[in-house]
């Protein structure tokens, strides 16, 4: 197999993040009443949340000592690029933790767990089991989130962690501001051949932290109406509402339970193969402005600090 082959197809799509943390079901009551995700499953030891969308669930909670991302998962375009994703995981420096396995949660499949020459742990599945039916645009699901949009990952060497994504997972690069890299799943579920302009980015960090997780939200209403939600029930605002130069999505960042990172986020730049890239020196900022509106503050203190707090599990 060629280092060089074409891995744009292995991946369709970002799919769910597993954490930890100390509190499982005052954190379930959160993201049921306030975030507004539904209970997909209920085991002893696991709630698996749903969005409005087809994906089986969107966050899995489970108990651990101090708060922890376990994994992060993408879903693969077949069962054979799972076997394609191990040796190459193999060949450009990360580790293979779970070679194929029937996948033992309730969305079942069958997948790989992977680590990433950083130590992100990576799981990827592929034929878990998909909600039918979904109406994400129905007026009773106009509050609720969809699907994830991206997760934010931290790196103290972006330019190193890149390779591992591109060549391992075929994700392509959308934009490089000076503290992030935005990368895409350039052949996943699209639309007309159109799809979000980021499902990872790669942030610039001292740490390899969790930055943040952020949520499809159907309009940018529902955005600015989840702001107030979450105000009412005591989660101030630490960023937003704004809307981002890359992207282009609009946004509302809170510290969730436990000082994970969360984000409502709509209306995400949908880009297809003739997306130009641009780099750090197009996307500047007027001197005092780090969104389009400038109607916001700067991300608080509070978010800055939550988002170098918590780190991948060390598998
Ligand atoms: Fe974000």
């Amino acid at each position: 197999m060629s280092t060089s082959m074409n891995t744009e197809h292995l991946i369709s799509s970002l799919r769910s993040v597993e954490i930890g943390l100390p509190d499982v079901a005052a954190t379930e009551k959160f993201f049921v009443d306030t975030w507004h995700l539904d209970v997909a499953v209920r085991t002893n030891d696991i709630v698996y949340l749903r969005g409005t969308g087809a994906d089986h669930h969107l966050i899995a909670l489970r108990h651990s000592d101090a708060p922890a991302l376990y994994a992060i998962t993408l879903k693969a375009t077949s069962s054979m690029a799972l076997d394609t994703i191990a040796e190459l995981t193999m060949r450009h420096g990360g580790r293979v933790l779970q070679t194929k396995h029937a996948v033992q949660d309730p969305a079942g499949g069958e997948a790989i767990t992977i680590i990433d020459p950083q130590g992100r742990v990576l799981k990827i599945v592929h034929g878990d089991v998909r909600h039918d039916g979904c109406v994400p645009d129905a007026p009773h699901n106009a509050d609720k989130p969809i699907r994830l949009a991206h997760a934010v990952l931290n790196s103290v060497d972006v330019a190193a962690a890149m390779p591992f994504y591109e060549k391992v997972l075929g994700f392509k690069l959308s934009d490089r501001t000076k503290i992030m890299a935005f990368i895409r799943i350039p052949q996943g579920e699209k639309t007309n051949g159109f799809g979000d302009h980021h499902s990872i980015a790669l942030a610039d960090a001292d740490n390899n932290c969790l930055n943040h997780i952020a949520f499809v939200m159907p309009t940018l209403e529902s955005v600015m109406r989840g702001g107030g939600r979450m105000r009412d029930a005591g989660f101030e605002i630490e960023w937003g509402p704004g809307r981002h130069g890359p992207g282009d999505n609009a946004f509302n960042y809170f510290v969730g339970p436990a000082g994970f990172v969360i984000e409502y986020t709509a209306e995400v730049e949908q880009v297809d193969d003739s997306y130009v890239v641009r780099g750090p020196a197009d996307w500047k900022w007027p001197v005092g402005r780090v969104d389009q509106w400038g109607i916001s503050a700067p991300p608080s203190s509070k978010l800055k600090q939550a988002q170098r707090e918590i780190s991948f599990i060390k598998p």
